[in-house]
């Protein structure tokens, strides 16, 4: 081994660079394996057939997500097909009218208007926004928001009628839905603790 041979520094940063190549792929077919829905920390669509609740865990020291029992959505049970179909929709309705000017999307995005990660859980939509709305159900008062969310504000910024229709409106509720139930870690700290949108 001679350390002034140029080749031996050569050879060296070649197999630095092969192996970390080999790490990277490996990391990220984990890492892809995880996040896709139906992965580790990513239930799969059709999980907006199920009650979804978000507590405490002692052993991780964060809220985590809890699938519960069958919950309707819309009074409607969804196939695994059709779940994929609403929440397409839902996100092209969320990217077309550019939701994340203003919103957070697991912390990415606006920091003008409340993160939407657990919007679905949020107690407000129970509390504040189905007796504002008369409406009967929790998505119910959430297509009603987010069709006329200037005629049912609760903040001191409002958000504008973006011009949902309601087949719109109801995509967005499924992606929120779906979206509540991805394990996040813990993010965001506290969510539904302190009183909703300070
Ligand atoms: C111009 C900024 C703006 C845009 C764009 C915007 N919002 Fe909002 N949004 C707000 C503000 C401000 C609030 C708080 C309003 C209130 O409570 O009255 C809000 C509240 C919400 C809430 C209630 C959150 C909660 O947990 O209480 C949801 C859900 C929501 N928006 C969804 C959306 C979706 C979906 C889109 C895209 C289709 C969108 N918003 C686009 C500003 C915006």
């Amino acid at each position: 081994m001679d350390i002034q041979d140029p080749g031996f520094w050569r050879a060296g940063a070649i197999s630095t660079t092969a192996v970390m190549l080999v790490v990277l792929a490996i990391l990220t077919i984990d890492s892809l394996q995880d996040i896709r829905a139906g992965g580790s920390h990513v239930p799969k669509y059709d999980v907006i057939n199920q009650q979804i609740g978000y507590q405490y865990d002692w052993t991780r020291r964060m809220d985590v997500p809890v699938i519960g029992g069958q919950q309707l959505l819309f009074g409607k049970l969804y196939t695994e097909a059709e779940a994929h179909a609403l929440m397409r929709k839902g996100k092209l309705v969320i990217q077309s009218r550019a939701c994340m000017d203003c919103h957070t999307f697991f912390g990415n995005g606006a920091y003008y208007a409340p993160d939407l990660t657990k919007a679905w859980l949020d107690p407000a939509w129970q509390q504040i926004w189905m007796p504002m709305t008369a409406a009967k159900t929790r998505e119910d008062a959430m297509v009603m928001f987010l069709m006329h969310p200037d005629r049912y504000p609760t903040w001191g910024r409002e958000m504008p009628n973006l011009h949902l229709d309601e087949s719109e409106a109801q995509a967005v509720v499924a992606y929120l839905k779906w979206m509540s139930a991805v394990d996040t870690n813990g993010f965001p700290a506290n969510f539904g603790q302190t009183q909703s949108q300070q």
